[in-house]
């Protein structure tokens, strides 16, 4: 397994394999130097300008990038360096960010040298547990061959456990999770992401789990400005341009929807984006021997979002009300 400090992540076959001499103890090391080798910066950059909000992640993620520079640092002096545990779980309701940050913190972990690949294998637990009795262990194993170098990331993960049928295959692969969490955490970050009320009741059902959980993050809800922001990041990133009086009639939407079922958080907002294009791109084709201007191509209107069946008394009846 490479360690950190060993150089670029990037080449895992380069000759650097060997160990390095340790530093002579009066060493000095300059701490902006070790950080530009590992592509750290960059990554927490992107998750700031990436994600609106998400303080409290944000600010973990920063203290766990700083414990793995810090080991890569010391084990240049020859310091004991033993791989910190990493396993981490992911908590908060739907589209609350657990995904992309997982994608960040893969990214992170390859460019200080913990992870070989870097890539995120996400599963739920169709991917693990078989419908008959022999499928469970080779399909767990399939995915768990998949994920090596990586995160593999286990989105509402409690479904692997159902305590009330102990005949249940789930637990034969939390089982197969479990040892390999254990014996292969040089080479694997299992990151467990779901609902935080139902992730704690499988913690106190799998004690075993939780003691390999080395972080626990909580992803909160977003406020409504938090939620206007993500929508003028998400149209921006798609190079449209809200006006002021169209971010006014979405706020208006968002504080809606925020009330109606199956609300999901920024998902929701992006859905929204995604109904106001496809308005915007009806208007603007179907008036006969119609013209356009890029500023018209850019720009959702309010009336893009006003047809939204939030706008109407019976949006509680639909199930997918965006
Ligand atoms: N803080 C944020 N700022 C901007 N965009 C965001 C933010 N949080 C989430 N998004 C966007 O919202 C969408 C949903 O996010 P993501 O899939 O990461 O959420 P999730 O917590 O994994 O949801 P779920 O629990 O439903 O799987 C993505 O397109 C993501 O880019
Ligand atoms: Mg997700």
């Amino acid at each position: 397994m490479r360690r950190p400090g060993t150089g670029d992540a990037a080449t895992p076959d380069s000759a650097d394999d060997s160990p390095e001499e340790p530093l002579a103890d009066d060493a000095v090391l300059e701490v902006d130097t070790i950080r530009r080798e590992s592509d750290v910066d960059a990554v927490l950059d992107r998750l700031d300008s990436e994600l609106v909000g998400l303080v409290p992640v944000k600010t973990r993620i920063r203290e766990i990038a700083a414990l793995l520079l810090v080991d890569r640092m010391r084990s240049k002096f020859g310091l004991s360096s033993s791989r910190p545990a990493l396993h981490m779980s992911f908590t908060g309701s739907p589209g609350t960010g657990k995904t992309t940050v997982a994608l960040r913190m893969a990214e992170l972990l390859h460019g200080l040298g913990y992870l070989r690949r870097g890539h995120l294998v996400s599963v739920t637990r169709d991917d693990l547990v078989g419908q008959y009795i022999g499928h469970t262990a080779p399909k767990t194993k399939e995915v768990l061959k998949r994920a090596m170098g990586g995160v593999l990331f286990i989105d509402e993960a409690y479904y692997l456990y159902k305590a009330d049928n102990e005949r249940d295959y789930g637990a034969e692969s939390v089982e197969i999770l479990l040892q390999v969490m254990e014996n292969q955490r040089d080479d694997l970050v299992v990151i467990l992401a779901g609902y935080k009320d139902r992730m704690d009741d499988f913690f106190r059902s799998n004690p075993g789990m939780s003691s390999r959980i080395a972080h626990h993050i909580d992803f909160p809800e977003y406020s409504i400005d938090e939620l206007v922001a993500i929508s003028e990041l998400m149209a921006a990133e798609h190079e449209y341009v809200l006006p002021s009086d169209t971010t006014a009639v979405l706020r208006d939407y968002l504080e809606r929807r925020m009330r109606q079922p199956r609300f999901a958080n920024a998902r929701s907002v992006r859905n929204a984006i995604e109904r106001a294009r496809l308005r915007q791109a009806n208007r603007l084709v179907s008036e006969p021997g119609a013209t356009v201007t890029k500023q018209q191509l850019q720009s959702l209107e309010p009336a893009d979002f006003l047809a939204s069946r939030v706008f109407t008394d019976d949006a509680e009846k639909h199930d997918d009300t965006d």
